[in-house]
């Protein structure tokens, strides 16, 4: 009674963010520039923390502009690392909301909102004798996290950004190519072109052979799987993506959040998460590709696209559609 509106716990956060017991959040300890457009952000994680194993992801949320935006960051910092703080990498993409934040605008005290690590882009154990690791852009740091764990003895990697000074970690990657660790290409894009999948024997020719972890943009992912499927070696291959692949968009519609009592237009390419978050409502999410389910809500009324496939849903008693993949087709209500 004496602290309200406030709940004590809400005074132990001003003092004790980090505290046992409390919502999982992160102190931003420092952010370390690493490409013109990329930076590690060093994170202390609260009490709460589980760890993770490497390749893992984690969901962060971070304040900007005033509204709580979450996203994914794979994490790179080696599992085992003494002071208990994690690091995520991340690369600032054009107009991107939260990405730019956290590279140019993030300051070392901020406190972020975290979730335990998950995702199953992880080495097996006991751990594949002969490994490649495919990556382009931002799609190397979950297998940084990999190498910084040092667990393959034999480690191939094809790694494709637009020009040397874009790759990010290059320094460390050379020193483990100096340390016989990793055998590396580089394949600068700007100059050689993209890479062309069917050619990767000519720079692995026992890829076949090898357990590939590949992550990248999602013409090289769809190549790899192809290639591989092509080749009956397509258990070999793991792929991580960024973002979903969309092949289908339609008309869209009048969108009504109707908890909110928001209503706005929405294309049939926009996913209703970002037509949620854009009208201020209060959207659950998670991974944002349609993996984790996080971002289930119940369709009250009209019909939506997955935007994956193109199957349409329409609203009947306890539907529950994924915002993250899912576009209005037509008119519709959902209940946030
Ligand atoms: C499992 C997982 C792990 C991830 N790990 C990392 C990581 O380690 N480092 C990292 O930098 N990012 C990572 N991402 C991507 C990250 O979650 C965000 O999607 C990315 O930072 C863009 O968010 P934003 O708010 O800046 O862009 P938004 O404001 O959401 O989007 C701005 C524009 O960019 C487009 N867009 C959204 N995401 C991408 C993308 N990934 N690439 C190109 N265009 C995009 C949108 O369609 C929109 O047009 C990961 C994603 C997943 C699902
Ligand atoms: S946010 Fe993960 S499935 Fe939609």
């Amino acid at each position: 009674m004496v602290t309200t509106p406030l709940l004590p716990s809400d005074y132990l956060d001003l003092v004790s963010p980090l505290r046992a017991g409390a919502d999982l959040r992160g102190r931003i300890e420092a952010v370390r520039p690493e490409t013109s457009d990329s930076a590690t952000i060093v994170i202390r994680p609260g009490k709460g923390w589980r760890g993770h194993t490497a390749g893992q992801y984690v969901r962060v949320g971070v304040d900007v502009d005033g509204r709580r935006l979450w996203r994914a960051y794979s994490l790179t910092s080696p599992t085992n690392r003494r002071d208990g703080r994690v690091t995520i990498t991340v690369k600032a993409i054009p107009d991107g909301k939260v990405s730019n934040h956290l590279v140019r605008r993030a300051k070392p005290g901020t406190l972020v909102h975290l979730d335990q690590p998950t995702g199953d882009f992880v080495l097996p154990r006991p751990r594949p004798a002969k490994v490649l690791y495919l990556t382009a852009g931002s799609g190397i740091t979950p297998v940084m996290g990999m190498l910084r764990d040092g667990a393959c003895d034999d480690v191939v990697m094809v790694h494709c950004a637009p020009q040397p000074q874009d790759v990010i970690f290059r320094g460390e990657l050379h020193r483990l190519v100096a340390d016989g660790t990793l055998r590396l290409t580089e394949i600068h894009t700007d100059t050689d072109g993209v890479l062309d999948i069917t050619r990767l024997g000519e720079l692995v020719p026992d890829w076949a052979d090898r357990e590939t972890w590949a992550c990248g943009p999602a013409g090289l992912l769809d190549a790899a799987e192809g290639f591989w499927g092509d080749h009956g070696v397509a258990e070999r291959l793991h792929t991580e993506r960024f973002r979903p692949g969309v092949v289908v968009a339609g008309d869209g519609g009048r969108v009504t959040f109707s908890s909110t009592g928001r209503t706005v237009d929405a294309d049939g390419a926009t996913p209703l998460l970002d037509v949620g978050e854009e009208a201020g409502v209060l959207m659950p999410s998670g991974c944002r590709m349609g993996i984790c389910f996080g971002c289930v809500s119940p369709l009250k009324a009209g019909a939506v696209r997955d935007l994956r496939t193109g199957e349409i849903t329409e609203a009947e008693t306890g539907v529950l559609i994924q915002t993250c993949v899912s576009a209005a087709a037509g008119p519709c209500d959902i209940e946030r």
